[in-house]
């Protein structure tokens, strides 16, 4: 009985839930850390200057991000404020309404984006991006095909060209499998530079998808422990009401 509620009670606590595998390519590990504040603040920076050009969050409002991320309102305007200039505000994006026709796809709010794909789709996604003529930006997504994004931070990573390997289909003819990618010219940034840009970008964006997360789990142990504790308690008092029946 005990171990049943102590293994539902910690069931309920740990809520973490499995990143969504996306086609046949294993997802990278992101690494990210949602109690990271520092991960989160630069997150919100990289966010700010490289995606929300295009890309809304629109569940989260500049105030909370700030309270939330132990930023000073002072230094929102300045340094995150780019398409609004109330705090109030929740995060637009510089996009007008017609930008279907620029990308044919509209570029997606991403407040729940990690909600629905997992952290680690994100950190994977904006690790996938190599050359291919055949599309309009000359880019291509190895975890999201054909994707209508450009690779916005290209000269950040540098170009990554797609490794193929030869595979018999059903029929046992070959044909060439997209399997991976791997760095072609340099960028800006060294690898692990990258890796932690890109980490911190989809941390920030794990918090948007739900700002309490960090609390709710931190909460959770607390309450587990609590409840740990006062189980002994409960029994001990449950042996002493029930010792002269027995
Ligand atoms: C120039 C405009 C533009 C910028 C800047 C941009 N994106 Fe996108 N993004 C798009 C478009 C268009 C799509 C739709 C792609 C599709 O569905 O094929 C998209 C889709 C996405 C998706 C959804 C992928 C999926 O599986 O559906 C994610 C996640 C994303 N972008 C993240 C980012 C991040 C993070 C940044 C900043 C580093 C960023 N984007 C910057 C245009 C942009």
């Amino acid at each position: 009985m005990l171990k049943s509620w102590v293994l539902i009670t910690l069931a309920l606590c740990s809520g973490g839930y499995a990143a969504a595998e996306e086609g046949e390519i294993p997802l990278l590990q992101s690494g990210a850390d949602i109690h990271n504040t520092d991960s989160l603040q630069r997150g919100a920076r990289n966010f700010m200057n490289y995606c929300s050009g295009c890309h809304s969050l629109k569940y989260v409002r500049y105030n909370r991000l700030a309270a939330d991320l132990n930023i000073p309102e002072a230094e929102l305007a300045p340094n995150l404020m780019f398409t609004s200039d109330k705090v109030v505000d929740t995060i637009n994006s510089a996009m007008p309404k017609d930008s279907e026709s620029w990308f044919g796809k509209q570029p997606p709010d991403l407040s729940l984006m990690a909600r629905a794909r997992g952290v680690d789709y994100l950190y994977s996604f904006l690790k996938g991006f190599y050359v291919d003529k055949t599309r309009p930006w000359g880019v291509n997504n190895l975890y999201l095909p054909s994707a209508a994004m450009p690779h916005v931070l290209q000269s950040l990573q540098g170009r990554q060209k797609p490794v193929f390997k030869n595979e018999p289909d059903d029929r046992g003819s070959a044909r060439m499998v997209l399997v991976g990618v791997e760095a072609m010219t340099p960028g800006a940034m060294k690898p692990e530079e990258y890796d932690q840009f890109v980490r911190d970008i989809a941390n920030f964006l794990d918090y948007a998808g739900e700002p309490i997360k960090a609390k709710r789990e931190s909460m959770g142990v607390f309450i587990t422990l609590f409840l740990l504790v006062f189980f002994v308690f409960a029994y001990l008092l449950k042996k002493e009401y029930w010792k002269d029946i027995h």
